[in-house]
């Protein structure tokens, strides 16, 4: 599918509704590059918890947001339930936002990408040609979720899988900066029901309707 220039493709849902899957292989498909957003948060949160300091602390989050370096991104250490906390904890804070909000756009605007996250079609890009929202169940969310975690060898329980599931979504859906929204023109599909390859495949068209593309 030849894409026009510079299209942003915002993937916004839920914790573990799938995106970062769907997010990568559409970026591969259409030949853009890719940008997972949620990691920027993550690397924020793990700098402030690696100095011993409460990720609510907004003074702190913002100097390690603004300190973020590429290597940061690439730690093996941003995935688990207190990095998963700690990163929504320091998203809520309006001055990590900002913070984070330039290289975000500079990365979209560069020559096109799709972007995943929670406000890539109503902050950062609000003038995305694409928006797809992905959502699920939190059942089915918190079984892919544990799925991941037991398949990188990392121990977990179902219940407290789904429990910090239901918390984190509920911090990011009711914070007063960027919360977790449908655009009004974003395409939501629910994957309760499909499996990767189908949630390709309707996302595909989707974009191929909204764009007008035809090969
Ligand atoms: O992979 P998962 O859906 O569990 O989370 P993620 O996309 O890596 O995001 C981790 C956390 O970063 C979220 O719980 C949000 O609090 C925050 N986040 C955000 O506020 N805005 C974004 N654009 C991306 C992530």
């Amino acid at each position: 599918m030849r894409l026009p220039a510079g299209t942003v493709i915002a993937v916004d849902g839920p914790a573990a509704a799938g995106k970062g899957t769907l997010a990568r292989r559409l970026a591969a498909e259409l030949g853009l590059p890719y940008l997972d957003t949620g990691l920027l948060y993550r690397a924020v949160g793990r700098r402030v918890l690696d100095r011993g300091i409460d990720p609510q602390d907004a003074r702190v989050a913002e100097a390690e947001a603004r300190a973020l370096t590429p290597e940061d991104l690439a730690r093996s250490d941003l995935r688990g339930s207190l990095a998963d906390m700690a990163a929504s904890k320091v998203a809520a804070i309006p001055a990590v936002r900002a913070a984070l909000l330039d290289f975000q756009r500079r990365f979209g605007a560069a020559q096109g990408a799709v972007l995943d996250g929670r406000d890539i079609g109503t902050v950062v890009f609000p003038e995305a040609r694409v928006k797809l929202f992905i959502t699920a169940s939190v059942a089915e969310r918190a079984r892919r979720r544990f799925l991941e975690l037991t398949g990188r060898g990392v121990a977990a329980d179902p219940a407290q899988v789904e429990a910090e599931i239901r918390d984190r979504d509920a911090q990011d859906a009711n914070r007063p900066v960027a919360p977790t929204r449908r655009a009004p023109d974003a395409f939501e599909i629910d994957t309760t029901a499909l499996n990767a390859d189908e949630t390709f495949h309707a996302a595909l068209a989707f974009i191929r309707k909204k764009l007008r593309v035809i090969a």
